[in-house]
């Protein structure tokens, strides 16, 4: 386990309550301030953000939906510091952006257009809004501010030209009129979750991409519908004639909208963006401190809906050990472990992103397989595991054909179906590492997603009989190991996420209060610095009493429960069991809530400085459920944040990430 430098066993703030109110509410003795919102200026030069759709020039400004982000310490010199507190960069995410009928409505003076084709000036405004920023942030006493002009300043978007690194590189499957040859790509998408890798990098993982793409319902008739490229589409949520999220491939005939389009074929590959989707679903890699840098797409991670990346401690002669999840229902976990072995001296390289290619070029990718007895075992998706190698439903051809539909090398070795894997974490005090399952409206109670050990919960009317809705609250599974890189793991289900007042012996399992219950965990990070596991909301089920939260937590490790048994029973009177290995019940000194956010919003990312005393997080689409014809008339705005709380122009909501202190300075969470 990991040193930690502030250490909390206790939680020593009072529960905050469930809240409908805009504003974002936190615990007594602490205070927030909004730092940086959709469509601030990141150059010197770009005009103050008017909030009222007629600006422009967004990859000069904040992106929309800030999502996951990492802290990167700078010192009085501008140089790289772990131990600064007052000055850094943060990287962040910025995911998606709020629409409805295919326009980001509140980027638009009007609410833009609705239907297809959509204008250009419109769809290049949406595709700047995507991608990631760097920013510089500093502190002046307890005020934090960021700065416009700062040379550290970077924006990636959809249009950024990025490197294919891993096996992937030069596939037959990424060739596109952009990259003939398979080594480059365009852009990173729907970035949702991070990490920070042990060389002190930015990663993200891609997540909801696929919605962005459109093919005609011919596409699959002239491909084959058993060619790889048609069964790599489908399996990652393309089908044939599927309208996209935003109609960005109407916009014109040039590239940059062209290559949404997967299925206007030219003559050959090389000539058309037939394989476009395939250079999305990756992690990518990023040097925060140098923006002259190229991101690098790391295919040895594999390609699905990744959210974010966990790195267990790295020890020196040991594999590099990073943990994700397919946000998806019913997909998988996975693992990847590098095949170099550790070298503390790559710790602090003068070139971080080469360091990353040492290490996360060249490994084995892993999906997870749980068994009812709280073992599991990590099974192997390469071309060395037979099942992979000889699978009948889709000919993998290589290690590179892997990193690409990995989905489908996933299904062949018949690993584990989740209830949607978010956020994952490694907690530095026992090196157990936590993943979040939201929620899985399919979950039923048998059948392909029926409930398992590790995935128990269906939402059962006992009275009426019958099954309905699936999980609807999610959980919180861990994995331990004795050395990380092993393949066998012992597992239980730390907590299960409900209200208060449900049922104690079938959807309250862990005891849940009104200090402490919540829905649909998400976004999962433990500090490095209190060992505090903080986590967050992004929830649909629980919104009629509270909007989204953050909670606290000091959890203790796998295996301080006991088992639980779970009885469904259908309609023919019959009944399921399911016994699942739990953590121990709750109570509220060790899970809290310490924050709700305002209407409409989730709340996700977060990273701290390394003394623990300023924290950050992410208030994300505020306000999204305003109908989109309701633009122009403020007063029907579902959320006024963060402009109700005295930042920037306009009365449109908007993403934002702000910065939490102590009123005393203290530790957070202390
Ligand atoms: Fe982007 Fe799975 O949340
Ligand atoms: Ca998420
Ligand atoms: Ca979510
Ligand atoms: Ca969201």
């Amino acid at each position: 386990a990991a040193a930690l430098s502030a250490p909390l066993s206790t939680l020593g703030f009072a529960a905050v309550g469930k809240s409908l109110m805009d504003t974002v509410t936190v615990a007594d003795g602490y205070q927030t301030q909004v730092l940086y919102a959709l469509g601030d200026p990141l150059t010197a030069s770009t005009p103050a953000y008017k909030n009222d759709g007629t600006d422009t020039d967004f990859d000069k400004r904040a992106g929309d939906h800030h999502d996951g982000m990492e802290w990167f310490g700078l010192d009085a010199n501008g140089k790289p510091s772990a131990s600064s507190t007052q000055r850094a960069l943060l990287a962040i995410n910025h995911e998606a952006t709020t629409d409805e009928k295919l326009s980001s409505f509140f980027l638009h003076a009007n609410g833009g257009t609705s239907k297809l084709p959509r204008p250009a000036s419109e769809v290049d405004k949406e595709l700047a809004i995507h991608g990631v920023s760097v920013v510089e942030i500093e502190a002046k006493g307890s005020q934090w501010a960021y700065k416009a002009g700062s040379p550290f300043n970077r924006r990636v978007t959809t249009m950024t030209e990025v490197l294919v690194h891993g096996p992937a590189k030069g596939s037959e499957h990424l060739v596109t009129k952009f990259s003939p040859d398979g080594t480059r790509a365009r852009g990173t998408l729907n970035n949702c979750g991070t990490g920070k890798t042990p060389w002190n990098t930015f990663v993200s993982g891609e997540e909801n991409w696929s919605g962005y793409f459109y093919r005609d319902a011919k596409d699959d008739d002239r491909r084959g519908k058993k060619s790889p490229q048609v069964l790599g589409l489908d399996r990652y949520g393309r089908k044939a004639g599927a309208a996209s999220r935003h109609g960005w491939e109407s916009a014109g005939a040039g590239d940059a909208y062209v290559r949404w389009n997967n299925g206007a074929l030219a003559s050959d590959a090389k000539s058309d963006y037939r394989n476009e989707m395939n250079t999305f679903g990756y992690v990518v890699e990023m040097d925060a401190y140098n923006s002259r840098l190229a991101v690098r797409k790391r295919t040895g991670l594999g390609r699905f809906a990744h959210e974010s990346v966990s790195f267990a401690k790295p020890v020196p002669g040991q594999p590099i050990v990073a943990y994700m999840g397919d946000d998806s229902r019913g997909e998988y976990m996975y693992k990847f472990v590098s095949a170099a072995k550790w070298d503390a001296a790559d710790a602090h390289s003068a070139n971080p992103l080469d360091v990353g290619d040492k290490y996360l070029d060249k490994g084995t990718l892993y999906a997870a397989s749980f068994k009812a007895d709280g073992t599991g075992q990590w099974l192997e998706l390469s071309m060395a595991n037979p099942i992979v190698a000889a699978n009948p439903d889709f000919a993998f051809k290589s290690d590179a054909d892997i990193a690409i539909f990995t989905r489908l090398a996933a299904d062949a070795v018949n690993a584990t179906k989740m209830d949607r894997p978010e956020w994952g974490g490694v907690n530095p005090r026992t090196g157990d590492f936590y993943m979040t399952l939201t929620n899985n409206s399919n979950r039923t109670v048998d059948g392909e997603m029926g409930v398992d050990a590790a995935n128990p919960r269906t939402y059962t009317d006992l009275k009426a009989g019958k099954e309905q809705k699936g999980n609807v609250n999610g959980h919180i599974i861990r994995v331990a190991q004795a050395n990380p890189a092993d393949t066998k793991f012992t597992w239980d289900i730390y907590l299960f996420a409900s209200e208060a007042d449900a049922d104690k012996t079938r959807v309250n399992l862990s005891n849940l209060t009104d200090d402490n219950d919540l829905s649909a965990p998400d976004g999962l990070v433990f500090s490095p610095s209190t060992g505090v596991c903080w986590i967050q909301t992004d929830d649909g089920a629980m919104t009629d009493k509270t909007n989204c939260m953050l909670l606290a937590a000091i959890p203790g490790k796998v295996g301080d429960g006991s088992s639980k048994t779970l009885t469904y029973k259908r309609g023919d009177g019959s009944e399921k069991r399911v016994d699942t290995p739990m953590g121990k019940a709750q109570s509220a000194d060790i899970l809290k809530r310490f924050l709700v956010g305002p209407v409409n919003c989730e709340i996700t990312g977060l990273c701290e400085s390394p003394d623990g005393r300023a924290m950050f997080i992410n208030i994300q689409h505020p306000g999204e459920l305003t109908p989109m014809a309701d633009i122009g008339n403020p007063a029907k705005y579902t959320s006024h944040w963060p402009a109700n709380a005295g930042y920037g122009a306009g009365q449109r909501p908007r993403s934002a990430t702000i910065v939490i202190t102590k009123k005393d300075g203290g530790v957070i969470g202390s």
